[in-house]
């Protein structure tokens, strides 16, 4: 059985980033011990909008590094650079092929993207979806774990595996998507009914996994709440208090009744407190493992041995599908 997923390399991830994604993936490695885990940096998805040069190069590697600092074990998940496995690419053109514009211009993503960008939306926008079913397809992926916000891709790409397999026969695993239910959406600290998100345009509501530890404990203590003055789990009166109770619940494994029992009678400021230590002990964790490998061999081993991993299975997916499809000599 085989699990893939990646991510984008835009901005330092982000604490949402981390609980809605990466510590899944940090999971999925105990939860699936004989599953052959694949997780890559999804680096050509993110020049879909036009990225600047140094800064494109600086969080390639800084998620690279910080997929090893959350957890990741190198033993157990083969870790790669998207673009460093040229077969990606040569598929998402064939996909490309098998695919049509309307099935694009539908997807959701696409539309709320370019929508952002007007006149100077790019091709590779909204062909992005085959580059994804091409990651997902490449490697027989049985398993995607994604957001929800990731789901309709993941269909399209089981719609574009089922169409080629009867078209050219069976050449490519139906994948699925796995998608955590608990997986909270983690919210804005200043502005609890949109999304945590690096282009918050204010940044004390976003933390990132590589900010300054009392810089992120001030942005909990200073989080959007409500006067209600009362400790309960409402999403609708007291969005900002469920926002840090999911935080607190997911960091601490501790479920949400339980920390309503443990505060009850006690004010926001001492829940806040607690659970600012809380995200300050976890980002310490990170970044002590972050500062140990990012400028180390080590990183570059781990992402050699991940490529050479990937371009093997890869390959041998691309030669098969030219068989198929009747392209080249062979
Ligand atoms: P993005 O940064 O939007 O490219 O997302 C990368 C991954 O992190 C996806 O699986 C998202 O679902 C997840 N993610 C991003 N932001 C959040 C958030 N605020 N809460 C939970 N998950 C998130
Ligand atoms: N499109 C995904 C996102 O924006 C990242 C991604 C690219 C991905 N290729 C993938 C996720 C393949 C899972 C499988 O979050």
């Amino acid at each position: 059985m085989r699990i893939l997923s990646g991510i984008q390399p835009t901005n330092v991830p982000t604490l949402g980033n981390y609980l809605g994604a990466m510590r899944n993936f940090v999971k999925l490695q105990e939860e699936y011990k004989d599953a052959d885990i694949l997780v890559f940096v999804a680096d050509l998805h993110s020049i879909t909008i036009p990225k600047d040069k140094s800064e494109l190069k600086k969080n390639i590697k800084n998620l690279a590094a910080l997929y090893i600092a959350v957890g990741l074990d190198p033993k157990k998940t083969h870790i790669f650079i998207q673009s460093e496995v040229k077969e990606h690419s040569e598929l998402s053109f064939i996909l490309e092929c098998n695919s049509y514009i309307g099935e694009m211009e539908r997807m959701i993503q696409f539309k709320e993207k370019s929508v952002k960008q007007g006149q100077t939306v790019t091709t590779g926008l909204l062909t992005y979806p085959c580059l994804m079913a091409a990651d997902i397809l490449l490697y027989d992926s049985n398993y995607v774990p994604v957001g929800e916000d990731q789901k309709q891709h993941v269909e399209l790409t089981r719609d574009l595996a089922i169409r080629f397999n009867n078209r050219f026969g069976e050449t490519f695993t139906v994948p699925e998507p796995l998608i955590r239910k608990s997986g909270a959406r983690i919210m804005s600290l200043q502005d609890p009914l949109h999304k945590m998100s690096k282009s918050d345009p204010n940044p004390k509501g976003c933390i990132s996994l590589l900010d300054d530890i009392n810089e992120a404990k001030n942005k909990i203590r200073r989080a959007v709440t409500d006067n209600l003055g009362v400790m309960a789990y409402d999403k609708e009166n007291q969005p900002g208090l469920a926002n840090l109770i999911d935080i607190y619940s997911l960091l601490e494994d501790i479920n949400v009744p339980n920390i309503l029992e443990k505060y009850k009678g006690l004010g926001y400021k001492e829940f806040k407190e607690d659970l600012a230590e809380i995200v300050g002990k976890t980002l310490e964790k990170i970044q002590t493992k972050y500062n140990e490998i990012i400028n180390s061999k080590e990183l570059d081993t781990i992402l050699d041995e991940g490529r050479e991993y990937a371009t093997t299975l890869a390959r041998k997916k691309i030669n098969k599908v030219h068989k198929k499809m009747g392209l080249g000599r062979n």
